[in-house]
């Protein structure tokens, strides 16, 4: 275990998992749809057709996926809770089976000493809100923070660590502009709407977790780490745009109580014009945090590039002015991401220049990699790749503790083979391979590899 970057004391290492991409389970005890069923049920929206009703069969199980995580020595694991389990249609009464079933795993995982840490959102948003407009519109907000209050009255006396949401770009951009994730829709404003109230609706979340008393509360995002493709001034304004775009609509809101300002039509410009922003929204969103939750797999090389639609309000948001270019002479996983350890350093150091003492400590909530992962003849999964990509990104994540940022935890991304959203189930992301057609789960060189990680930090 040379090489190996060691940790400060009390520094959490974890596993992450999301509701749909594990469960399965998606018409049992109670569940309503929810716009990842309607979308991976539509001809040509998912890879291969792929869908989520039965993906890892965690649903049913769970113990032996917990027994992994206690195998694996982790502290703490990430799962979302799925709100279509909880609330059918988005509203009203609570169905218990779908409380107990959470309550049981989280059970399970206190009883193995792992701390749970729950996202309340992670994509699966009913079917039932989308149909009334979902994101675009600000109920959805208000019914997010009722089920928020339903989920923590029963589970806060247990779970400790509690995610709003996970990666609201995603939700509001590629879900209601590019159309690339569900509902699938390619809009202009209405998607500047879904991240303004993705945002009102995590504020509200906010107050509803600190009623309930619970220990740590925080938000998960994708921030990217966008570098010019050339020293040109328009390669250089592709960039700050592309980070406007991607980053500071959420940040800057979050963590500075303002839009981004700039004097390009960027979409925090566009969001302050609209009338969906109300009084006070900005200090809902500002609320203080115990930590942010930063999702980090790969860095963009962005150039410029003229608009296509004149008209800003029905710009979509693969429209932006800039483009992405390939990343030149390095190793691509099997996503074709680039694989740049030291922007993970970059982005980190970068935050905390940008925000200083209003960063709260970081927990990495993803990180990891989809690689060509084969079975060999001796039944092992030897993910060199892998194993290679988590230590060097770890030890990049060490330097920019090194540098002054305060990073107090690890979430690899992921713990099972799982439902990779419109990717289907051909992108393998865990350090357990999972058999689709067996459900047999076999741990990667990946997973223990880690393991010995930890279990070094616990002397
Ligand atoms: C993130 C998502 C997660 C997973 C990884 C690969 O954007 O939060 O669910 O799909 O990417």
């Amino acid at each position: 275990m040379s090489d190996l970057p060691v940790f400060p004391e009390g520094f959490v290492f974890g596993a992450a998992t999301a509701s749909y991409q594990i469960e399965g389970a998606a018409n049992e005890d109670g569940r309503g749809p929810s716009i990842w069923d309607v979308y991976s049920h539509t001809p040509g929206r998912t890879d291969g057709g792929d869908t989520g009703d039965v993906a890892c069969d965690h649903y049913h199980r769970y113990p032996e996926d917990v027994a992994l995580l206690r195998d694996l020595g982790v502290e703490s694991y990430r799962f979302s809770i799925a709100w279509p389990r909880i609330q059918p249609t988005g509203q009203g009464p609570a169905n218990q089976k779908g409380l107990d079933f959470y309550s049981r795993l989280v059970d399970e995982l206190l009883e193995a000493g792992i701390e749970p840490a729950a996202t309340l959102y992670h994509w699966d948003l009913p079917q039932a809100l989308e149909d009334k407009g979902g994101w675009r519109v600000r109920e959805t907000a208000e019914r997010f923070a009722e089920y928020t209050a339903i989920v923590a009255g029963h589970l806060a006396d247990r779970v400790p660590r509690w995610i709003t949401l996970n990666e609201p770009w995603c939700s509001a951009f590629l879900g209601y502009s590019v159309g690339r994730h569900a509902p699938g829709a390619q809009e202009g404003t209405p998607a500047l709407a879904a991240a303004h109230h993705l945002l009102v609706g995590h504020g509200l979340a906010v107050k509803e977790l600190r009623a309930a008393g619970v220990r740590e509360v925080g938000i998960t995002l994708n921030p990217d780490f966008n570098v010019p493709a050339t020293d040109s001034d328009a390669d250089r304004g592709a960039a700050l745009r592309a980070d406007t775009q991607h980053n500071l609509v959420w940040t800057d809101p979050i963590l500075a109580g303002r839009y981004p300002a700039s004097d390009e039509d960027t979409w925090g410009e566009l969001i302050t014009r609209q009338d969906f922003r109300l009084d006070g929204d900005l200090d809902l969103i500002a609320q203080p945090l115990d930590f942010l939750g930063v999702n980090y797999y790969r860095p963009t090389l962005v150039a410029d590039a003229p608009h296509r639609e004149p008209d800003a309000s029905l710009r979509t948001a693969s429209d932006n002015r800039y483009v992405e270019r390939s990343w030149p002479d390095v190793r691509r996983n099997s996503m074709n991401w680039p694989v740049v350890p030291e922007t993970f350093t970059q982005l980190l150091t970068g935050l905390k220049e940008r925000y200083g003492d209003a960063l709260p400590p970081i927990h990495i909530t993803e990180n990891g990699t989809a690689e060509y992962d084969e079975v060999s003849a001796d039944g092992a999964v030897h993910d060199a790749d892998r194993v290679t990509y988590l230590q060097e990104h770890l030890t990049a994540l060490r330097t920019a503790m090194d540098a002054g940022v305060d990073v107090r935890g690890y979430y690899v991304w992921s713990l099972l083979d799982n439902f990779e959203w419109a990717l289907g189930y051909a992108k393998r992301f865990g350090i357990v391979r999972v058999d689709y057609d067996t459900q047999e789960r076999t741990p990667k060189d990946s997973y223990h590899w880690y393991r010995k990680l930890i279990e070094a930090h616990k002397g």
